[in-house]
């Protein structure tokens, strides 16, 4: 640990490098690692504690919450309404922003974050997540909060990353400048620089989809999927399927190793047209990470970064990861959109 940075090392040295920051992203980035720290705590008690299982809720997404989702957004709403920086904040699990409470100090930034990724992996003691996303407000600090100062298109993101509980447990973001991961070396309580810089290789040998699905996709998802399986004949490597179903796992291996993750549209609910994940705390953040490892995000044709949300919850198509994977993707749904 004596040669190892932290994190919050790698924040200051950081900071004095970008004019712009200040010690209030430092602060609530501070809170975002106490949450990490709390949730992990929690998490690696999960089966000897009564924290597995559902609270017997529905969230704004119509999905059951469970028991860790609830304990996770509640550590993270309490940390970060305190920590000074924040305009307002808002969290998968609940339908409107989050307002700072009367006489707690606030500040520029707004967070949208995922509590609990994976949660339906809870109970099996598969890895999870915690993913996060920071954006600085357009409209003076003083005035009242517009939907715009946090419907922002991805590309404005000011910070992004995650925190993944796997058999150890990460934080990896950026802040625009690259991506660095570090690991939370649990005897001391620290996160430490383990993977500075990644880069996540040019093309991977792995596709990460719900196959299950199958039936629900259209033609060109159809085709998508056969040029995975078929790419491998033609360069003599098969591509490998992974799917966790943790979104925060599968892109940090596609991350490390290569390779895409897909969750395309599909018609299994006449409700949710984009498929299941969520623009502005799933899809955004994720493609700012990756871009900045040098990978590609897209709904198929457009590149997620540049989506203007319509609205907190909104879902999209996602396709992330190798850029030359993603490219392939967005050939096959440009031809099919040109036909
Ligand atoms: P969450 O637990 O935050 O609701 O997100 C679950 C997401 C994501 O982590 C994962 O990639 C996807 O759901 C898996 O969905 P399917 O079970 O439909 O494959
Ligand atoms: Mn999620
Ligand atoms: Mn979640």
């Amino acid at each position: 640990m004596s040669q190892q940075i932290t994190v919050t090392e790698h924040l200051l040295l950081h900071q004095k490098q970008v004019p712009m920051a200040t010690g209030r992203f430092t602060r609530l980035f501070n809170e975002l690692i106490l949450s990490a720290k709390l949730i992990h705590r929690e998490v690696s008690k999960a089966g000897l504690v009564d924290v597995l299982g559902f609270t017997g809720d529905i969230n704004v997404q119509g999905e059951e919450v469970k028991k860790l989702d609830e304990f996770s957004n509640r550590v993270l709403i309490h940390r970060l309404s305190r920590c000074g920086a924040l305009c307002a904040m808002a969290s998968e699990e609940n339908a409107d922003i989050i307002e700072i409470p009367d006489g707690l100090p606030t500040g520029d930034y707004f967070v949208i974050f995922d509590p609990l990724d994976g949660s339906s992996n809870i109970d099996a003691n598969v890895s999870i997540g915690t993913i996060f996303s920071i954006y600085r407000r357009k409209s003076p600090g003083d005035s009242r909060l517009l939907a715009s100062d946090y419907l922002q298109q991805g590309s404005e993101q000011v910070a992004a990353g995650y925190i993944l509980y796997g058999s150890s447990t990460m934080m990896v973001f950026t802040t625009g400048d690259g991506v660095n991961g570090f690991t939370l070396d649990p005897s001391v309580g620290e996160f430490l620089l383990s993977h500075p810089n990644i880069r996540i290789p040019e093309q991977g040998n792995t596709y990460s989809v719900n196959e299950g699905y199958y039936h629900y996709w259209d033609e060109p998802t159809l085709e998508v999927l056969a040029h995975f399986k078929a790419a491998g004949m033609t360069r003599k490597k098969p591509y490998s399927l992974r799917y966790i179903g943790s979104l925060v796992s599968d892109f940090h291996r596609n991350l490390i190793y290569g390779g895409i993750f897909m969750y395309p549209a599909d018609s299994r609910d006449p409700s949710k047209p984009s498929g299941k994940l969520r623009l502005m705390c799933e899809a955004a953040p994720m493609a700012f990470i990756v871009e900045q490892a040098g990978g590609m995000a897209i709904d198929g044709v457009n590149r997620i970064l540049d989506i203007v949300p319509q609205h907190l919850h909104q879902r999209v198509p996602l396709f992330v990861g190798s850029k030359k994977d993603v490219e392939q993707v967005r050939a096959i749904y440009e031809k099919a959109r040109q036909a």
